[in-house]
């Protein structure tokens, strides 16, 4: 049996019907009754047939605490490990810590006990290392960087990391994904999804920075295609295009038949804002309109290599412009 943690995210629940495709025996975690909803959603992106939802057994759990995940451990040989706290926000560093490592460290702890065949855990671009310069493609081979002035998420996204190697050492095969940014439908109000959203509703500016993109198929599909796989203990960048913000908001845009934005953010003003944002949730205790950490990676240039994953799997993406196009029609079916 398979067991999908965050089955309830974007990532979890194109997972959950790509596997439904193939697989009777799913069991997914979820927290509260209304985040199944966005999982019936996103199926009937795909299909009218109820049958392929029908296949999970939904089960109630949070990753945080070890006696209901004991019991969601039995009978189960694959883990997809996608459950995370996603946050740019400070104040939300002790809350991310305690999901992303210590939640991981759960995971791999039942799964070395359960003696599971395979886990795959959904790491990120942010537990990679940089380039030494703007023109070097990052790749796997990058080491991430302590001494740096790392984001809370990136952190704890590289200590979760450190815990899913701790299972490759104790003989549990694993294989980790590092996604770009992923775009994907069904979560409008929150991640990537708000991008859409933005743009749909007029959003006026864009910055030049530069990042890695991949479609939410072109995650799951290769997740997939590694756990079935004779592969083990690798990790691999999943990134489909190295676009700037510039490109996607105007392709999202051009896709939606709407105004491209107009106004070019310089690093100076997020750097204004970010200060302003910072002292004003000081004030009100609210969470910061923009961190220094989204401010500064709106206009930094990262570019990734998915070489290792392209010759490996012999997979290519689909391209960017492609994917987005398929979003905002599903966007606009909402
Ligand atoms: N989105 C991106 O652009 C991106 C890029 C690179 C890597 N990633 C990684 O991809 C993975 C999936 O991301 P996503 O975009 O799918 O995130 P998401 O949409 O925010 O989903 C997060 C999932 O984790 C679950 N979760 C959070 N805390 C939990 C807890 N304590 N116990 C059980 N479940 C918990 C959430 O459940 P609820 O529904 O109950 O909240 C939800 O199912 C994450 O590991 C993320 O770091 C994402």
């Amino acid at each position: 049996m398979i067991l999908v943690t965050g089955g309830t995210g974007l990532v979890g629940s194109h997972l959950l019907y790509h596997l439904s495709l193939k697989n009777d025996k799913i069991r997914a975690i979820y927290r509260t009754k209304s985040s199944i909803e966005k999982v019936k959603k996103v199926f009937s992106y795909y299909t009218s047939d109820a049958s392929f939802f029908d296949k999970i057994e939904w089960f109630k759990a949070d990753i945080t605490k070890v006696p209901v995940m004991i019991l969601a451990f039995k009978g189960i040989q694959h883990v997809y490990h996608c459950a995370a706290f996603i946050s740019f926000n400070p104040n939300d560093y002790i809350e991310m810590r305690k999901v992303n490592i210590h939640g991981t460290a759960i995971v791999v702890n039942l799964a070395i006990d359960a003696k599971i065949e395979k886990l795959c855990f959904v790491s990120s671009i942010a537990a990679v290392g940089e380039a030494k310069n703007e023109h070097e493609m990052i790749t796997e081979e990058c080491e991430w960087n302590k001494e740096l002035d790392n984001s809370g998420y990136s952190i704890t996204k590289f200590g979760a990391e450190m815990e899913v190697w701790r299972a490759s050492q104790e003989g549990i095969d694993v294989v980790i994904v590092n996604p770009g940014v992923i775009l994907g439908s069904g979560f409008w109000k929150s991640g990537s999804g708000k991008l859409f959203s933005q743009v749909y509703h007029g959003f006026k500016y864009y910055t030049k920075g530069i990042t890695g993109f991949v479609a939410v198929q072109d995650v799951v599909k290769p997740m997939i295609k590694l756990m079935n796989s004779d592969i083990k203990n690798e990790r691999f960048i999943l990134v489909a295009e190295n676009k700037s913000f510039k490109e996607i908001f105007f392709a999202i845009a051009d896709a939606f038949g709407k105004k491209r934005p107009s106004i070019q953010i310089k690093p100076w003003q997020t750097g204004v804002f970010w200060r302003f944002a910072w002292l004003m949730s000081k004030i009100t205790g609210k969470a910061p309109l923009l961190s220094k950490y989204s401010a500064r990676s709106a206009h930094a240039v990262s570019k990734y290599s998915s070489k290792k994953l392209q010759n490996e799997l012999n997979y290519s993406f689909e391209k960017i412009e492609n994917s987005i196009r398929k979003i905002c029609k599903e966007y606009t079916k909402i």
